[in-house]
């Protein structure tokens, strides 16, 4: 496997590629690899002729300083999966090399950015957004692939396509999960085993209000759900919204959406948890 550290070195593999007319495809991570980010590599092994990963912890999109230095890190054992699954090419730039200086821009994701992880994570987005977009100057991905597990992150990128005219196509991959349903994450890593447990909660509630909600009006499916993970001692949820799944705004009744989706964030003692269920099928 080749792994690219400067931007210069990445890009002229790129332009190499492209001489060849190969198709790129793109999976940018930050790391701690597990099954979700291999289920988005899977997909762009198939599809394109190369696949390019990278690995960077992005600084500028932690709103909290702990959490940023307290993010898990195994560059050794994630470039040997890489290597095992059949990835060629991995882009693990440094600091320095994606921010060689301050990046003062300021995106405008609208609505996007006041609902949700953009209300709770202020300038969260809007990191994502500047790093996803140096990224994609570099690889010059012909498509680039997301997890819905970030189900808002993944509209935020389609509209960053958008606006910045990328043309890139952005394929969005479905939730990977443990077998008890708890979504994967690298975040999962920090829960100790007594946390592990109650973590399966969240996906349990989510899934039971979903096959509930012939029954159960939106009010109180939203009570139902947060009530009784909030009965958890261990358990506090920051959000539990339903929203339409294209315009994010809550819904308040069923018939304001033919597309439905619940959005929740939970802590578990000191580790934020997101996880997002379709309500329409
Ligand atoms: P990271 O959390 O490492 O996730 C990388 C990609 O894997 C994202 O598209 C995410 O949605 C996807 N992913 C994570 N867990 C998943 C799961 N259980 N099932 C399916 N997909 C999953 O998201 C980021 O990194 C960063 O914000 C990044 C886009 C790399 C920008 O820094």
């Amino acid at each position: 496997m080749e792994v690219f550290h400067t931007r210069e070195g990445m890009q002229e593999k790129i332009l190499r590629l492209k001489d060849r007319n190969m198709t790129v495809g793109f999976v940018p991570t930050m790391g701690a690899l597990h099954q979700g980010h291999l289920a988005l590599i899977e997909c762009s092994l198939k599809q394109d002729d190369a696949t390019v990963v990278s690995i960077f912890v992005n600084p500028t999109q932690f709103n909290r300083r702990d959490d940023y230095e307290e993010y898990p890190r195994d560059l050794t054992s994630d470039l040997q999966e890489l290597e095992d699954r059949g990835v060629r090419i991995a882009f693990t730039p440094t600091e320095k090399e994606m921010y060689p200086e301050a990046d003062n821009r300021v995106f405008d994701f609208g609505h996007l950015d006041q609902v949700m992880e953009g209300y709770y994570r202020p300038g969260h987005f809007n990191g994502v957004a500047k790093i996803v977009s140096k990224l994609f100057d570099v690889v010059m991905p012909h498509r680039a692939y997301f997890g819905e597990k970030d189900f808002q992150q993944l509209a935020v990128i389609r509209e960053l396509n958008r606006q910045m005219g990328y043309n890139i196509r952005i394929v969005g991959c479905p939730i990977v999960r443990e077998s008890d349903g708890l979504a994967m994450s690298s975040r999962n890593a920090r829960l100790t085993n007594e946390q592990r447990k109650e973590a399966a909660l969240i996906s349990r509630e989510l899934f039971d209000a979903r096959n509930n909600m012939d029954q159960l009006s939106v009010g109180e499916v939203k009570e139902r759900v947060i009530g009784r993970l909030n009965k958890n001692p261990h358990i506090d949820v920051e959000y539990f919204e339903i929203v339409d799944e294209h315009t994010f705004k809550p819904i308040s009744r069923w018939q304001e959406s033919n597309a439905q989706r619940g959005c929740i964030a939970a802590w578990i003692g000191g580790v934020r948890l997101i996880d997002n269920v379709k309500f329409s099928y």
